[in-house]
């Protein structure tokens, strides 16, 4: 996929460095176009004699030659590339990236940029989870970065925790896949529902449930990142959805949520049902709070709107419509019959009997089943992984 693309790669000055060479290896391999630009203490981890060995082309460090006063274009930076991969982002230039520095010829090329821009950070794990960071990182997913997470393991420092650069191997897999995936859902509108509801008793208790969203966000991050206009409709969750593709509606209540997802549903091609909606509500909401001297003995409860029923009812013959269901007994037929009922092109069939699936972990172990009663059973896996498989799946009998 890489065959004849310009990738611009950044170097800031962190001792991740040493590996960056590697990943030009792999690069060129695979038929890339590579530029270097070092930050000038990059140069401190690594020679750009290595780099430009590897890279075959001079590597650039300055805005202009001293020698000659040749200049250096950020600007033709920016348009050459068709990919920038800044690794190691430290944490200096993250924080210079976010507020627009350009203090040095690579931070002026990536503001120059029209193409998509990678980001690997790599430092320390207190500075990594310090707050200034973490509110940068957000920053730099909402301006449409892409996002290569640090691992955990061993520091430099001979701390342990988050911080590690990723290895060459994985930041390579990741541009690779963002050239071969990235058009397949192009033109496409895409609806998610994702998240747990609140079904207030009064203006300060509500009934609610443990999803996360996590699930949900991680297959709208999917969708998007494969071109798609995503409308992520989110019950109340800490996490947050960051990619320029999705718009995300807020919602609080099953009747917030059944109100936005189906006005969001007739110009939808493919809908993603994954909140867990509450299937009851509070039949009567007191508009102030309950005292406790008052007592509240029972709560009367009404079901709410089967969402997802609806949508299926509604569906056209060009939509695509996809459900979850999380079933404890007979799992693969009741699920299946949940499928038929709802009019479903797909039905993502969660077991809660195995370990790691569910709520509030970022693992899942799920089997998809389709309209033809093909199951495909899915070891335990990430979310984020098993976003991607679903992705495929849709991919694959898209109309
Ligand atoms: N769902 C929905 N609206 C609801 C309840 C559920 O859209 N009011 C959707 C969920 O987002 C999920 C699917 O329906 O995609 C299945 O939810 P699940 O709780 O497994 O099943 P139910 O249909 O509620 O049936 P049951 O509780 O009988 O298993």
């Amino acid at each position: 996929m890489l065959k004849d693309k310009n990738i611009l790669v950044g170097i800031s000055g962190g001792i991740a460095a040493y590996k960056v060479p590697f990943l030009i290896r792999l690069l060129k391999k695979e038929g890339a176009n590579v530029r270097v630009v070092l930050t000038p203490y990059a140069k401190e981890f690594v020679t750009p004699l290595t780099l430009s060995v590897l890279s075959e082309q001079p590597v650039l460090t300055d805005f202009y030659n001293t020698g000659d006063g040749t200049w250096h274009s950020h600007i033709e930076n920016g348009l050459w590339a068709d990919a920038i991969v800044v690794a190691p982002l430290t944490a200096n230039t993250m924080a210079k990236m976010v507020t627009g520095i350009t203090d040095n010829l690579l931070l002026a090329s990536v503001l120059s940029a029209r193409c998509p821009v990678f980001v690997a950070p790599a430092m320390d794990l207190d500075m990594y989870k310090h707050v200034t960071t973490q509110q940068n990182v957000v920053k730099l997913q909402q301006m449409g970065y892409h996002l290569i997470e640090p691992a955990s393991g061993e520091l430099a420092s001979g701390l342990e925790g988050k911080g590690r650069m990723q290895e060459p191997e994985i930041i390579f897999s990741v541009l690779n896949d963002f050239f071969k995936y990235k058009d397949d859902f192009k033109g496409k509108q895409v609806l998610i529902s994702a998240g747990p509801t609140h079904e207030p008793i009064d203006p300060v208790r509500f009934i609610g449930n443990s999803s996360s969203g996590l699930m949900g966000i991680e297959i709208a991050k999917s969708f998007a990142e494969r071109g798609a206009q995503v409308d992520l409709v989110l019950g109340p969750t800490h996490l947050k959805a960051e990619h320029n593709g999705i718009t995300v509606h807020n919602v609080q209540t099953a009747e917030q949520m059944e109100k936005a997802c189906t006005s969001l549903f007739s110009k939808s091609d493919i809908a993603v049902m994954a909140a867990a909606v509450a299937d009851f509500t509070p039949k009567d909401k007191t508009s102030s709070k309950i005292k406790k001297e008052a007592g509240l003995k029972n709560i009367e409860l009404v079901p709410t709107t089967d969402i997802l029923a609806g949508l299926g009812a509604a569906k056209k013959s060009h939509q695509l419509l996809i459900g979850f269901a999380l079933e404890t007994d007979n799992e693969i037929a009741n699920a299946t019959s949940k499928l038929k009922r709802k009019n479903l092109d797909i039905i993502v069939l969660n077991s809660l009997k195995d370990k790691g699936a569910g709520f509030g972990v970022s693992t899942n172990k799920v089997t998809i089943i389709n309209r033809n009663n093909k199951h495909t059973e899915l070891p335990l896996m990430t979310k984020k992984e098993v976003a991607r498989k679903l992705t495929d799946t849709i991919k694959q009998i898209m109309k």
